[in-house]
């Protein structure tokens, strides 16, 4: 009896140092290497680069995959180089409304008047409708999407550049129907008389 009961101690002593007396941290692990993979974990430094982060640091002059930099300077460089590659179809004009309802219509209206519903507190924009903007190429617009003017922020990394052409489309669309030529309004008269 009595050996029996120090062998039990013993092995009771045993689990103990085996299991160990901490809950954070289990002693004895069965097939341990899923637990402790070399991984890296969130929020946590590494070794493994030299430079203490898990993120390496791309070389100078990489470019991500599929990632076209804009290199343009200035609006007025924009304007001479670059052209709209979307034609004006109704479904490129849906398209550019979409962009615009989502991204600029916040400030700069309905009809680009630039009486947004978050304007005031923020800034009133200048009008999409302005004479400026009538005679502004295409690819003028582009570099202030692209690039922002002055407390306008960029919408590169928001709007893919295809959109971002997409959206001018858009913004010339209105321009015309609150700029209508004599012809636009003679068309007009003769459809409705026709309805
Ligand atoms: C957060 C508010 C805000 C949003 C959203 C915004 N804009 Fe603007 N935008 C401004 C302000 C403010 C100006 C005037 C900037 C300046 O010159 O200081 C401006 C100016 C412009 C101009 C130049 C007008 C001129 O006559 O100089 C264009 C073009 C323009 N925005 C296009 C867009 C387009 C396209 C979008 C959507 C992709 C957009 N903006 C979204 C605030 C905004």
């Amino acid at each position: 009896m009595m050996l029996k009961l120090q062998s039990l101690f013993v092995v009771l002593l045993a689990s103990a140092v085996i299991t160990g007396c901490s809950k954070e941290t289990t002693v004895l692990q069965y097939m341990p290497h899923m637990a402790n993979t070399p991984n890296l974990k969130p929020q946590r430094g590494y070794d493994g680069f030299g430079n203490g982060s898990g993120m390496l640091t791309p070389p100078e002059g990489a470019v991500a995959r599929g990632h076209k930099p804009y290199r343009i300077a200035t609006a007025d460089e924009a304007e001479k180089v670059l052209q709209n590659p979307l034609p004006m179809t109704e479904a490129n004009i849906h398209r550019g409304q979409k962009i615009f309802n989502n991204y600029c219509i916040t400030c700069h209206g309905p009809l680009g008047y630039g009486n947004g519903s978050i304007v005031n507190p923020y800034p009133i924009p200048k009008s999409l409708q302005s004479d400026n903007m009538l005679k502004w190429k295409d690819g003028h617009i582009f570099h202030v999407a692209t690039k922002g003017q002055g407390v306008m922020p960029s919408y590169a990394q928001q709007i893919q550049p295809m959109d971002r052409w997409a959206v001018i489309l858009y913004i010339r669309a209105l321009q015309r129907a609150e700029h209508p030529t004599d012809q636009d309004m003679q068309e007009l008269k003769k459809q409705l008389v026709s309805k």
